[in-house]
């Protein structure tokens, strides 16, 4: 293994073959529905019951059997576990997905920078809770017991990322970047690729399709056969 210390960052692509839809493309999550009315602070204080539609559709989906890891996000575990045994070695997984397909594929070291589907958050309290029912405006938390203080834990548009502090110093630390399923639009994840440059790893991009970002190699193709390639290429 000829790297020491590996960040990857997932984006909608990787879980696309799992059956969980994309945002950016004709028929995408944002071609269906406006941003500011389901993914801004600003849309849930409008109309809070459009809003808790909107994810408790996404996570009911989630849970149904017909959704599956796949052998991208698998590929990434077996990673992880692989550096697991080189002593001194680091592996950081930072995703922009909601979905909880790295941890059942077995992946620890896992940092959900937009939030997580599974989880409900006390906006009095900051708590966060796990969830798998509907989440509605009757809901009391556990902490505080008032109804309608329970939001998605989901990092909406004009909010900060979560994990950030560790996020960046695994960046600065980093001499492997690599890209996967993810448009490059949203920052700041779309500026990864540039602090681990500077940091003077190499990036690698593995995606369906261009993106315009100047990573050191890309790679095009579906994730589930990319990712389990360029895995199985590392650990030879
Ligand atoms: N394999 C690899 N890449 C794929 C696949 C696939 N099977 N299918 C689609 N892709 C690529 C697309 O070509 C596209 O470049 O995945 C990318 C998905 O891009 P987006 O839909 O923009 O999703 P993402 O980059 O994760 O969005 C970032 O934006 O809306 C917010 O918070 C939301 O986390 C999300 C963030």
């Amino acid at each position: 293994m000829p790297y020491r210390s590996i960040v990857v960052l997932t984006g909608a692509g990787i879980s696309a073959e799992s059956g969980i839809q994309t945002f950016r493309t004709a028929d995408g999550l944002w071609e269906n529905h406006r941003i500011e009315e389901v993914a801004t602070p600003e849309g849930f204080a409008a109309n809070p019951v459009l809003v808790h539609q909107f994810y408790n559709q996404r996570r009911q989906q989630l849970l149904s059997p017909d959704i599956r890891p796949n052998a991208a996000h698998q590929a990434l575990a077996r990673l992880e576990h692989a550096l697991s045994l080189i002593e001194g070695s680091e592996f950081l997984l930072v995703t922009q997905n909601v979905d909880n397909l790295h941890e059942r594929s077995g992946s620890r070291q896992l940092v959900h920078m937009h939030g997580e589907l599974l989880k409900m958050r006390c906006m009095e309290t900051n708590l966060c809770f796990d969830i798998r029912h509907d989440l509605g405006l009757d809901d009391c938390c556990r902490c505080c017991r008032q109804p309608g203080n329970l939001r998605p834990h989901i990092v909406w548009f004009g909010e900060m990322p979560l994990d950030m502090f560790r996020i960046e110093k695994a960046l600065a630390r980093c001499d492997l970047f690599v890209s996967i399923g993810t448009s490059g639009n949203v920052y700041p994840a779309a500026g990864f690729y540039q602090l681990a440059s500077n940091a003077g790893a190499r990036t690698v991009e593995l995606n369906l399709d261009e993106t315009g970002s100047s990573f050191d190699e890309h790679r095009y193709g579906p994730a589930s056969q990319l990712v389990p390639a360029f895995v199985s290429e590392l650990l030879t």
